[in-house]
């Protein structure tokens, strides 16, 4: 067996040794997940487990066409629940009033979700360092049972000459009674960032770090915000924190990795041999740029290794729900995942070439060093299950199972039956690809606004391109109408607009062949913003002060490709009705306030 000694971190030297993955280290990540201390802000009482801290609802929503609307991350927040993670960052609550709501809600729900063995997340809102986005905050996740907020604040020399334009000891005032605010309004968790950590100087660090832990924060994260940092020095860099700054002893380290050069999963693991126990990271990956470090890929890291490689590292994470959650967040935020992604890719469990084939039908250990079924997925080869057209009900909802889909509702899978027995009529085998189209077509969707009931198409190269459809509309009635386009896909989608009449722009469509053959299911995705006069509704402000457009997104699935288009189109369009309409009402609303407080000053000026 080749084994080589290699010394990684800097402040814990680890004699670690290379070695091919034997079947003691292919230990189940349940297995190696153990009990969870009890949740205290500042310390955690097992020097070997790292928290989990989830921040798809945060830095994931802020990738660009993954606005997820407040339905779709109360599930979202449901799933990280199973999985385990220590903490869930909602969301910004100062971004708008959907944003603060959004919080608010995981933060009674998801936050006082307290299981058998006492867990239940920390709920944490993001925040400026600046009082009211503070207050804001706080109130948001305030009746969690676990509350934080997460405070951050530059500290590059660029970040404070250009963007803040502050001097050193502003920044340092500023921070210190940030920190010193939130504690005083009462929340008993305050993590601090220093934004663009890795490019600050290390004294003036110290000194701030020192300041805001004297002023009350109980977790210091240390952001790599531009994916600058190479494994060795963000490693050394967290080690090198530790031991210099006064009262570090008293508070979590934390990491939060870009992944500007594809290294935030090193970068985080790195981190973790550096002292961090806690660990930012988002489901696959998804975040500003070029994304986070991606949960699963962090946390199997740690599952597979973290006993041999990483000095006894583990989390408390029930990797069976990673495959499930990665679909999930997937089809919520409308971001394909790369086919060749770690751990949760189309790919990552396929063995291509004959040798690698070969290999595994002699023994899986050969090319896998972890098993799908420990990430949630089953191999259908496994089962012996083909599903044809002579499937029934029961068998589908085997399968669907064995894909990670336990907790369906019975009319859901119903529903999905429907669609298979519809597909298997046209098609001999049902692939598990298939599978997941269907069940994005018909689960992971948003509430139906409008519904799609017919479709029909006149197309060719003589004549205009005519499209007929019917909707199913909010308030019951059916209605038909007619679109002519360039095409049949933009013929049905003037037809859609002259029913729904809601000005929007369409900024993206792409369509992939599920699986070969001419009878393959097309998936569609979308993503579409509002126009017009609407289109001011559709902006946020992100957590670096800029106005953002919000874009939708939708997918569907059929096996006719103006079908699957349609039912994208509209699967966009309900997500963005709720959100245009929920920010017309808080519109009139503030109106109505400005009127009647108009006629308050009046009265009182009577
Ligand atoms: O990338 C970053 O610096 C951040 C902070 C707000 C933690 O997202």
């Amino acid at each position: 067996m080749l084994c080589q000694a290699v010394h990684l971190g800097q402040s814990r030297p680890f004699a670690a040794r290379v070695c091919q993955p034997s079947r003691a280290v292919r230990v189940s990540a349940r297995a190696s997940r153990g009990t969870r201390p009890e949740y205290i802000p500042n310390r955690i009482d097992d020097p070997n487990y790292v928290r989990i801290f989830d921040t798809t609802l945060r830095d994931g929503e802020q990738s660009p066409g993954a606005t997820l609307t407040s339905k779709e991350k109360m599930e979202i927040a449901r799933q990280l629940v199973k999985l385990g993670v220590d903490v869930i960052e909602a969301g910004f609550p100062m971004a708008s009033q959907d944003d603060f709501e959004a919080v608010r809600a995981i933060a009674m729900e998801i936050g006082n979700n307290v299981d058998s063995t006492g867990y239940a997340p920390a709920i944490c809102g993001l925040s400026r360092s600046r009082e009211p986005d503070i207050e804001r905050a706080w109130e948001a996740v305030r009746h969690a049972r676990h509350p934080r907020v997460h405070i951050f604040l530059a500290t590059s020399p660029i970040h404070m000459e250009h963007k803040l334009r502050m001097s050193r000891d502003q920044v340092l005032r500023q921070a210190v009674e940030s920190v010193a605010f939130c504690r005083a309004l009462g929340c008993p968790d305050v993590e601090f960032s220093p934004e663009d950590a890795t490019r600050s100087e290390p004294a003036f660090l110290y000194e701030v770090l020192r300041e805001v832990i004297r002023a009350g924060a109980t977790t210091i994260n240390i952001p790599d915000t531009t994916g600058w940092a190479l494994p060795h020095e963000y490693g050394a860099f967290i080690a090198d924190l530790r031991r210099n700054v006064e009262g570090a002893e008293g508070v979590v380290f934390s990491t939060h990795c870009q992944n500007d050069l594809g290294l935030s999963t090193a970068n985080s693991l790195a981190g973790a041999q550096g002292g961090a126990r806690q660990l930012e990271c988002t489901i696959n990956g998804i975040g500003e740029r070029a994304g986070n470090a991606s949960l699963e890929e962090v946390v199997m890291a740690i599952a597979l290794r973290g006993a041999d490689q990483l000095g006894g590292l583990r989390t408390g994470i029930d990797a069976v729900h990673l495959a499930p959650t990665s679909k999930m967040v997937s089809d919520y935020s409308g971001m394909p995942v790369q086919p060749h992604k770690a751990i949760v890719g189309a790919n990552a469990f396929a063995h291509e070439s004959g040798i690698h084939q070969d290999g595994m039908l002699k023994s899986r250990d050969t090319y896998e060093i972890m098993t799908p079924e420990s990430i949630g997925l089953a191999r259908a080869q496994g089962v012996g299950l083909v599903l044809g057209k002579h499937s029934g009900r029961h068998a589908l909802a085997t399968r669907l199972k064995e894909l990670g889909f336990a907790d369906l509702p019975s009319e859901r899978v119903n529903d999905i039956f429907r669609r298979f027995k519809d597909l298997a009529d046209k098609k001999k085998n049902i692939a598990d690809d298939d599978l997941l189209a269907l069940v994005q077509d018909e689960v992971h969707q948003p509430t139906a606004i409008w519904q799609l009931q017919d479709l029909q198409v006149v197309c060719g190269s003589m004549g205009l391109p005519t499209a007929t459809v019917k909707l199913l509309g909010p308030d019951g009635i059916h209605r038909v109408a007619v679109g002519m386009g360039t095409g049949p896909v933009d013929a049905a989608y003037k037809a859609i607009d002259s029913l729904v009449r809601i000005p929007v722009d369409l900024v993206d469509y792409g369509m992939t062949s599920v699986t070969g053959g001419i009878e393959a299911l097309a998936t569609t995705r979308v993503i579409i913003r509002p126009a017009g006069e609407l289109a001011s509704t559709g902006t946020k402000q992100d957590y670096k002060g800029r106005q953002q457009q919000r874009t939708f997104s939708g997918q569907g699935a059929h096996e006719d490709v103006v079908v699957s288009s349609a039912r994208a189109y509209i699967s966009a369009l309900n997500r963005m009705i709720p959100y245009i309409s929920a920010q017309a009402h808080a519109a009139t609303a503030a109106v109505d306030n400005a009127r009647s407080a108009e006629t308050a000053t009046a009265t009182v000026v009577v």
